[in-house]
């Protein structure tokens, strides 16, 4: 008989979107009559449609391969050169961030890629990981071996955990012990909070002085409002030495449902080897690519990149533009109901303290019961987050207005 992975048996419950998914229809099968009243601002995924831009490469890119002249197989691994080039230039070069082609991973998503990178790490890490924090971190490490059993609370033997509270702006400095990985997500995911220059140089300079790598999570940087404030790690001095960083079309260009997404690998960023060498992980992760990916279809990879044209540059400002204008709406709301109200300036998420007494889940089962509108609890991105909730402002504008009124109309 095969054995299992019984590092799995560790992990506390179902991942946290599809138990929140159980538990609505759970409520619908309860409720039939609340059922089609249901709004949902739990799971960050967008509603808009695809930019036209965006549409016409598809369309075009499919064309092609119906055509002998134009068909394609396989590409590329690591992704077709003119999206790669496409990457490097406008999201880097033209701001005046220094990052080659060669750098540029294309894949299916942030998620996998953030899941992913652990191929290419040891199993003897100590790792970083904020609370509450993004739980693909925590969970793939889980899978992988690298912590022992879950306490109480939720929280697992071996990671350094780096509390992100009312107190620190829930943006949490770096450790005072030496730390071999730290996950950094900003805008963060699910806080809302956006960390400054001084803020990341801060990380930088810390993990260039302990040799950490940094794994910096920028999939929602097209929500930052702010110019001064940073998009990419590598817009401090340092980090091409010491930071890999993921960024993705799922929130900016409505990809949620195309997948398409990158990870930038800097040639100079180094590991340990075992014989205490360091070594790069730029070809390891190319290794990885060539391995176990066989690359984001061609029609994808030419909608991604038409999201770089003036017409899907354009399109892609109006959706952020479109989903920052239902955070202002939603804010406002939780604002005006009295509750405590965070995130939503430079991020899609409005982050928001439960009124005293009510844990996350019993402001999810009271805003689901009161006002038919999913929520995320805020501990179920950790211990930290207990006490909070999270609302997505990923939705119709229509729907964002309902919900701002609903949310002023529960009695708190
Ligand atoms: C979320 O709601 O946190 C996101 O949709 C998760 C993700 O992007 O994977």
């Amino acid at each position: 008989m095969a054995s299992i992975n019984s590092n799995y048996l560790k992990l506390k419950a179902g991942y946290l979107f599809p138990e929140i998914a159980r538990r609505v229809r759970a409520f619908a099968e309860n409720h039939p009559d609340a059922a089609s009243n249901i709004i949902r601002c739990g799971i960050g995924d967008v509603t808009e449609p695809l930019p036209t831009a965006a549409i016409n490469a598809l369309k075009k890119a499919t064309d092609e391969l119906g055509d002998r002249a134009t068909f394609r197989g396989y590409g590329p691994e690591q992704g077709y050169d003119f999206l790669r080039a496409a990457i490097a230039e406008n999201d880097y070069r033209a701001k005046g961030v220094f990052v080659t082609d060669n750098e540029v991973f294309v894949s299916d998503g942030s998620k996998c890629d953030t899941a992913n990178i652990l191929d290419i790490l040891g199993d003897d890490n100590i790792i970083a990981v904020a609370d509450p924090v993004y739980p693909v971190y925590v969970d793939t490490n889980v899978m992988a071996g690298h912590t022992g059993n879950s306490d109480d609370s939720g929280r697992y033997e071996g990671f350094v955990y780096l509390p992100c509270t009312r107190e620190n702006g829930f943006v949490a400095a770096p450790p005072s012990q030496q730390v071999d990985v730290a996950y950094l997500c900003f805008p963060n995911n699910p806080t809302g909070a956006v960390a400054t220059k001084a803020q990341l140089k801060e990380w930088v300079d810390y993990a260039l002085k302990n040799d950490t790598l940094l794994l910096f999570d920028a999939a929602y940087s097209d929500y930052i409002q702010d110019p001064e404030l940073p998009r990419s790690i590598y817009e401090i001095e340092g980090a091409r030495d010491c930071a890999i960083e993921f960024r993705s079309y799922s929130k900016s260009g409505g990809f949620t449902g195309v997948r398409c997404a990158y990870t930038i690998v800097p040639e100079t960023v180094m590991g340990r080897t075992e014989s205490g060498g360091r070594y790069p992980f730029h070809p390891l992760w190319s290794r990885r690519s060539s391995t176990k990916f066989n690359g984001v279809s061609y029609p994808i990879q030419r909608a991604a990149e038409a999201l770089y044209s003036s017409e899907g540059k354009a399109e892609v400002s109006a959706l952020v533009e479109h989903y920052m204008g239902n955070a202002a709406i939603l804010r406002d709301a939780a604002r005006e109901a009295g509750l405590e109200v965070y995130g939503g300036e430079h991020a899609p998420y409005i982050w928001i303290a439960a009124p005293s007494g009510l844990t996350s889940w019993d402001v999810f089962d009271k805003m689901l019961l009161d006002a038919n509108v999913v929520i995320t609890p805020g501990s179920g991105f950790g211990s930290n987050g207990e006490g909070f909730f999270r609302v997505s402002a990923f939705n119709s504008r229509d729907n964002a207005l309902e919900v701002a009124q609903r949310i002023k109309n529960v009695k708190w």
